[in-house]
């Protein structure tokens, strides 16, 4: 299967990955799997007290096209409310990559694992 350049860019070059202390209260955990293929992914963010997310991990035993779109999202995420994270669509992330139908369930998982993260974050503040 042919990669997309922004595929490869990100799967050679990797934004953002790590690890938070998981215990920290700002930071939220997000971790997914995908049925389909086994792949998982975690993601975290670090909150600061205006509700913004200032930083982004991110760690994928996965597919390249799966690396790639947990890279590109701790991009995007980081300098956004809660909320504005969570509206991100996995059609967002599939058309910036080019992601082939085949691999749809990766940018699927990334959604879902920013989704979680933001769940996790909120949880432990009580909310
Ligand atoms: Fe899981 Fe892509 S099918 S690595
Ligand atoms: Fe399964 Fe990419 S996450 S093939």
């Amino acid at each position: 299967m042919a990669y997309s350049n922004k595929v490869v860019d990100h799967y050679e070059n990797p934004r953002n990955v790590g690890s938070f202390d998981k215990n920290d209260p700002n930071v939220g955990s997000g971790m997914v799997g995908a049925p389909a293929c086994g792949d998982v992914m975690r993601l975290q963010i670090k909150v600061n007290e205006s509700g913004i997310i200032e930083d982004a991990k991110f760690k994928t035993y996965g597919c390249g096209s799966a690396i790639a779109s947990s890279s590109l999202v701790t991009e995007w995420i980081k300098g956004k409310s809660l909320d504005e994270a969570g509206a991100i669509k996995n059609t967002d992330i599939a058309e910036e990559l080019a992601l082939p139908p085949v691999k749809i369930h990766c940018s699927i998982l990334a959604e879902d694992a920013i989704k979680a993260a933001i769940d996790d974050y909120k949880s432990k503040k009580g909310k």
